[in-house]
């Protein structure tokens, strides 16, 4: 069950969020972030880019997988944004993560599948995205869809003591 994320979702979402982030660091470490979940911030984000169009600063779109009983509950997500810089509003910016007990079951391919497809109906011509070099799960699944390894950072973040080095990747759209 994936479907665009809509307003009316986003609590529900934001809870979703929640859990994922309390995840980071348990198994292993997927993202840079530390400290405690921004609800409040990341609501602010929603908010500002609900109704901006791609090519606009600041447009973002989130498709949800949600499980098929009747919990209806948000297990993943993935998100196309805009990127910061000037100039680059041909491309966009991945993000995913699926909740620990539901993934190796498919959901990270058809989430990314899902958002590809769209992304090729746009005005956009590359997808970019930055994975930590040692998530070995994240990698296959990017490698597996077409994205190129374009740069690694060696020792970018430091999180809890940890030296991590990040992979750049993109998909060519018109590929
Ligand atoms: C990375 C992540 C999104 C993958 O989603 P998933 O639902 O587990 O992946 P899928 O089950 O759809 O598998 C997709 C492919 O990746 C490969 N893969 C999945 N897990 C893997 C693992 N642990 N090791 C190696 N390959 C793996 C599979 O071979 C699969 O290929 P197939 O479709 O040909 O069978 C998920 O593990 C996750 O959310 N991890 C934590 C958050 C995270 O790392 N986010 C990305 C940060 S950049």
């Amino acid at each position: 069950m994936i479907t665009l994320l809509r307003e009316d979702e986003l609590e529900e979402f934001l809870d979703f969020s929640a859990a994922h982030h309390e995840e980071n660091g348990r198994d292993s470490i997927f993202s840079p972030a530390e400290g405690p979940h921004e609800r409040e911030r990341l609501r602010g984000y929603f908010d500002a880019a609900w109704d901006v169009p791609v090519s606009d600063d600041g447009w973002m779109k989130v498709w949800i997988a949600r499980l098929p009983d009747d919990s209806k509950r948000i297990v993943g997500h993935v998100d196309l944004r805009a990127r910061s810089e000037p100039s680059t509003s041909h491309r966009a910016l991945l993000g995913i993560g699926i909740l620990a007990p539901y993934r190796g079951r498919g959901l990270g391919r058809a989430l990314m599948e899902e958002a590809i497809r769209w992304a090729r109906t746009q005005p956009l011509a590359w997808i970019d995205l930055a994975t930590f070099a040692d998530n070995s799960a994240a990698l296959a699944l990017y490698r597996k869809l077409g994205f190129i390894e374009t740069g690694r950072v060696r020792d970018l973040f430091r999180v809890r003591g940890t030296s991590i080095t990040d992979v750049q990747m993109t998909l060519h759209l018109a590929l």
